[in-house]
């Protein structure tokens, strides 16, 4: 088998963090098990196997990466029969760390977890117990803040009356839910909720340009540009076609003018931007002169501008249709509802913390969290932790760390 260049690179690239992204399909799997095969045939300073940790995200996944490590040391072996430490590789094999992230997790945690005051026969929460016990905490929650009082009884009414629009909380409920989950993802989920309140903490004076998330926005305005354009040319390729609408050309191409007046806008200050988009939001009428013409592609080509112009009214409602100023009050008055939010999700973590700690269990999320408090040092911080500081963590135990996503087998 013949690597490609950029295959090469992903295969023996050394001394720092890689990250592979391809298609399914495209040798991932095999780059990385041929990483691992050079890795322990390389002349100086080989590895044993027993020294990398492999990490996937499904038991197949681990399965078929051991199958296929195995497989490949037998294949070295055959050109060098009397390599002593390939037959050793072959026996490490089975006590590899070769296994899912949270299979490696579980290890390190149940191995330390006098570090962390966790009772060692802990077991894992299953998916609907963690459910159960997640309603049960929220209800208390909640229950615990419709008894307050004075101002904080204030501000937390405010809150669920601006997130619901009847007298039952459950979208409330699932709204600290779900924010818990997205701060639970991160390694600091303390510090990320309070960069999220920074963004709304805004200064009195503050446009829409200065909001840290308009790149963001930009980006799936430019997005959904592109995809009318595409649209856009293809409607044009058809009308031309043999037998084609020819007769619908002139509007399309004002259409596509159109459209890339916009495009041109997409980086402008932000009224500019809207000023251009609320100019072009609407389109010419097609033709209705009677012309013989194929009728399928007629109707193809319809259709085909019947999906852009959705788009461009969507993209209307979504972005343009208001002035920034009333935009911007709107993340004024999100300002305290969004501290309500955090105090929630912190109250609901903790609580829902102690529940676990007491019952000895422990879900998926608590894996990934303990594992890390583990390996870390105590001096690390937030500032420390990029993705690098993280590998270079776990390197102090292996000498190399390799994570195969496997979005196909899932
Ligand atoms: N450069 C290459 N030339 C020929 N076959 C390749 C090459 N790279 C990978 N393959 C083959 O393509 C197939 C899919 O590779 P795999 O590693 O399973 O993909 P992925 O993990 O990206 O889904 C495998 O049979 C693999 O041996
Ligand atoms: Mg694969």
């Amino acid at each position: 088998m013949k690597w490609t260049q950029e295959q090469e690179l992903a295969i023996y690239e050394d001394g720092k963090d890689i990250l592979v992204a391809a298609a399914a399909g495209s040798g991932k799997t095999a780059v990385l098990v041929e990483r691992i095969i050079q890795k322990m045939l390389r002349e100086e300073e080989p590895y044993n196997i027993d020294e990398m940790l492999v990490v996937t995200f499904t038991n197949a996944a681990a399965q078929e990466m051991r199958t296929r490590v195995g497989a490949a040391i037998e294949k070295a072996l055959q050109s060098n029969p009397n390599s002593l430490h390939l037959k050793k590789q072959l026996s490490l094999l089975q006590r590899a760390n070769i296994s899912t992230l949270h299979s490696f997790c579980m290890d390190v945690v149940r191995k330390y977890s006098y570090q962390l005051d966790l009772d060692p026969s802990f077991r894992i929460l299953d998916d609907t117990e963690a459910e159960l016990l997640r309603n049960d905490i929220i209800q208390e929650v909640f229950e615990e803040w419709y008894g307050k009082e004075g101002e904080e009884q204030e501000a937390f009414f405010r809150f669920v009356d601006s997130f619901s629009n009847d007298r039952d909380d459950a979208k409330v409920e699932t709204l600290v839910l779900k924010m818990y989950e997205f701060a639970m993802q991160n390694p600091w989920p303390y510090e990320w909720l309070e960069q999220v309140q920074q963004t709304y903490n805004l200064n009195e004076d503050a446009t829409l340009d200065d909001l840290p998330w308009m790149p963001i926005v930009r980006e799936d305005i430019k997005e959904n540009l592109q995809a009318m354009l595409f649209d856009v040319n293809q409607a044009l390729d058809l009308a031309q076609d043999v037998g084609g609408p020819e007769h619908y050309v002139p509007t399309i191409l004002e259409d596509k003018e159109q459209i890339e007046q916009v495009m041109e806008y997409v980086g402008a200050p932000w009224d500019d931007l809207r000023g251009v988009a609320k100019r072009n939001e609407k389109f010419g009428a097609l033709s209705r002169k009677k012309v013989e013409c194929d009728e399928t592609l007629k109707e193809a080509v319809k259709d085909i501008r019947n999906r852009y112009k959705e788009r461009v009214k969507k993209l209307n409602e979504r972005w343009f249709n208001r002035q920034s100023s009333s935009l911007m009050t709107d993340l004024h008055q999100l300002k305290p509802l969004i501290d309500q939010l955090v105090v929630l999700v912190k109250q609901f973590h903790k609580q829902f913390q102690q529940a676990k700690k007491n019952q000895a269990m422990v879900d998926f999320s608590d894996l990934e969290h303990y594992c890390l408090e583990i390996l870390l040092d105590d001096k690390a911080t937030p500032e420390h932790l990029t993705g690098s500081a993280v590998a270079k963590q776990f390197q102090h135990q292996f000498k190399e760390v390799l994570i195969d996503e496997y979005q196909d087998t899932n």
